[in-house]
């Protein structure tokens, strides 16, 4: 197993049935963090990006079978923030050193192209020195480039699971695995970074699942790479399913993070539900982004994705504070810059 992992550092890449057994096997584990983390701190030293999240409506016209904000989920309480309230969310994260916004939502008609590019717009005019991430789900051509030209930044839309098989079992017939990947291949192509991912341990996933979205990634080259447990929500079709497991996740952050050694990975939110130390253990397995929650607390239960999810209660400035005390506890360092990615390995 040792050589297995350093050959997957130095060749960046495994063939298919190595690549099951590391993601199989726990044995070594500690040894394939270990790996992961020296090869983040060569391009990032001990720095972690933080990024604000806005969770600025939870109304989706999707009804994928797994999220807490499907569109047939009646018991959650809608609501959707105004322009100024979303401007508010950027200036205390500015105050407090954010200098990247997140905007996340379900896919909510009532943002039209032209609001959201009036938003986005707004708030470059006000912050030129921060960068502008949007996930809005899937859209048009024209609406991502419309977007883009009214200057966000990076896009984030997670392709969920490369295997269209698997993708059905988890999304509606309305949506399909080719049209989530014809959207970010048009989102690389006007220009924006990056974002893709996959829940770990969603239902119905097999090992050749995971190798098929590692083999997928190493086609779209994203700049970011989400990945989180799956967690069920009591108000979803699959809500009968275990959660993703901790340390699978952890090393599959550490496969990606030697697949792809200088792209931006969080430890995230989903993490940190499913162990009190998820983020902390992400960060030490070779992720390098955490993204404290900005949205008015009021709000914050309404966008529950899956049940029990963390920092629900807690003010920006609170959230911020804690992760920062996590990250400094693990001996890296919160830096508030706009936090691009890292092209060139620093040692
Ligand atoms: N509507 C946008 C989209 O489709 O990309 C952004 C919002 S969507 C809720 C953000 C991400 O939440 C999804 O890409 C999915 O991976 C994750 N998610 C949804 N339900 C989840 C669950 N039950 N457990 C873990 N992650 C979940
Ligand atoms: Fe639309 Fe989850 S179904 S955000």
């Amino acid at each position: 197993m040792i050589h297995l992992i350093e050959d997957l550092y130095k060749n960046k890449d495994l063939p298919d049935a190595q690549l099951k057994e590391i993601i199989e096997s726990g044995e070594f584990e500690q040894e394939l963090f270990e790996k992961a983390d020296g090869i983040r701190q060569s391009y990032y030293g001990t720095d972690i990006y933080i990024r604000g999240l806005i969770e600025f409506t939870n109304y989706c016209k999707n009804n994928c079978y797994y999220c807490g904000i499907r569109r047939d989920n009646r018991k959650v309480k809608r609501y959707r923030l105004s322009k100024d309230e979303i401007l508010d969310c950027c200036k205390q994260g500015y105050e407090l050193g954010f200098r990247t916004f997140v905007l996340q939502g379900g896919e909510d008609g009532a943002f039209s192209d032209e609001l959201i590019c009036d938003i986005v717009s707004e708030i470059k005019k006000i912050y030129p020195d921060c960068a502008v991430t949007l996930s809005l789900g899937e859209k048009s051509h024209d609406s991502y480039n419309a977007y883009f030209n009214a200057g966000a930044d990076r896009y984030l839309l997670r392709h969920e699971t490369a295997n269209a098989e698997h993708y059905r079992a988890l999304h509606p017939d309305s949506m399909s695995l080719e049209n989530r990947k014809k959207c970010l291949w048009n989102l690389k192509e006007i220009g924006y970074e990056v974002g893709s991912g996959f829940m770990v341990g969603s239902p119905y996933q097999t090992t050749e699942c995971l190798i098929e979205d590692l083999r997928f990634l190493q086609e779209l080259q994203p700049d970011m790479i989400g990945i989180g447990p799956y967690i069920s929500h009591q108000n979803t079709p699959l809500c009968d399913h275990k959660n993703g497991d901790l340390h699978l996740c952890l090393r599959l952050i550490a496969i990606i993070r030697l697949m792809f050694p200088d792209a931006l990975i969080p430890a995230t939110t989903a993490l940190g539900t499913v162990d009190k130390r998820g983020r902390e253990l992400g960060l030490a397995a070779g992720a390098n982004v955490v993204m404290p929650n900005l949205s008015p607390v009021n709000v914050r239960k309404q966008y529950e994705l899956y049940d029990n999810k963390i920092c629900v209660y807690e003010g920006a400035a609170q959230c911020r504070g804690c992760l920062e005390n996590r990250v400094e506890s693990i001996g890296y360092h919160m830096v508030t810059n706009i936090g691009s990615k890292n092209r060139v390995k620093k040692t």
